[in-house]
């Protein structure tokens, strides 16, 4: 049986990965910077301890590894973690990387996460391991970002001039991804990977209203009014700067094609915006008041 060492695998993404991967009763290792965090969230599978600035540790990982499962976090040290791990892998023979990369991933970009993103590509196909890559659009759990907000206020503000996003769930990306590990046929392609269709902001509302059972709205704001927004945020400065880029991509009409790669490969249509909203209800939905506490 093939063995599938998965990187990034307590990420937002890899956690689906893992599970994808299990139930297909695939041969999966696990590397994991603490096992006990991982376990606590993974549960009962294989692990490697192993960190991406010790490139050592992934040698010893990569042990009569066939395939690998490439994604690490955004920020400025991605570049140099993901290479290392293409280099290591490279270097002990391993047939199969299938990167979580994004869509508009390029060298080029003004974006950050874009730019190492297609940097990363760059390097990969230089590697010659054989290679698929995985650009996801917009992911529906970036929503959970401002699910306190929209709970607190009944308001989803976001500068996106009305324009449509193909928004994808993040389960539906990690099941590609473990078909594409698991199967033949899809080294040397690249996926642009989308949800079932292109949704308005105002579709999310609706869709937030109903599984929640209470009105929410959404207000878009102006490029002007978001940047406020973001710098009161408190992110790192390459974060804001990548999330205005998004938005901005998104007014342009960047992300409203949709592609049908998710349901050719797994076999089953991609989730929409209304199944995403049932399942993360409580996280857009007010606490209850303990009887007796209100007032
Ligand atoms: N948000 C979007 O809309 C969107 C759209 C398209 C593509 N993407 C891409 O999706 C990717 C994010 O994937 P994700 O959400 O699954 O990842 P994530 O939640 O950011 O998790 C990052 C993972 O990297 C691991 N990690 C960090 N530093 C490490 C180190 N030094 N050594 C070993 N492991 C380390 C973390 O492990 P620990 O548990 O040890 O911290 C964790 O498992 C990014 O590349 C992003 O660009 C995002």
């Amino acid at each position: 049986m093939t063995r599938i060492l998965l990187t990034g695998a307590t990420g937002t993404v890899g956690t689906h990965v893992v599970h994808a991967l299990r139930d297909r009763a695939a041969e999966t290792v696990v590397l994991v910077r603490d096992p006990e965090v991982a376990a606590a969230r993974l549960g009962d599978v294989r692990f490697a301890p192993g960190d991406f600035d010790d490139p050592d540790s992934l040698r010893r990982a990569l042990r009569g590894v066939e395939c690998v499962y490439l994604s690490a976090a955004d920020g400025p040290r991605k570049v140099a973690h993901e290479t290392t791990v293409i280099d290591a892998a490279a270097e002990s023979g391993v047939q199969r990387i299938v990167k979580l990369s994004a869509m508009h991933a390029d060298p080029a970009s003004a974006l950050p996460a874009f730019r190492w993103h297609g940097e990363i590509e760059a390097r990969l196909l230089r590697s010659r391991v054989p290679a698929v890559i995985l650009r996801p659009a917009f992911f529906m759990t970036n929503l959970l970002m401002v699910a306190g907000g929209v709970a607190q206020t009944g308001l989803l503000h976001a500068p996106t001039a009305g324009r449509q996003v193909a928004m994808i769930d993040v389960r539906d990306v990690a099941e590609t991804a473990a078909v594409t590990l698991l199967a033949d046929g899809h080294a040397g392609r690249t996926y642009d990977l989308t949800g079932p269709a292109p949704i308005t902001f105002t579709d999310v509302a609706a869709a937030l209203t109903e599984a929640t059972g209470t009105t929410v709205r959404s207000v878009d704001l102006t490029e002007e009014q978001a940047r406020p927004r973001f710098e009161r945020a408190g992110l790192p400065d390459w974060l804001a700067v990548h999330l205005a880029g998004v938005f901005g991509l998104i007014r342009a009409g960047g992300f409203e094609r949709t592609t049908g790669h998710v349901q050719a490969i797994t076999g089953r249509p991609a989730r929409g915006i209304g199944g995403f909203a049932r399942d993360f209800a409580a996280a857009f939905t007010l606490p209850a008041v303990p009887a007796g506490q209100s007032g």
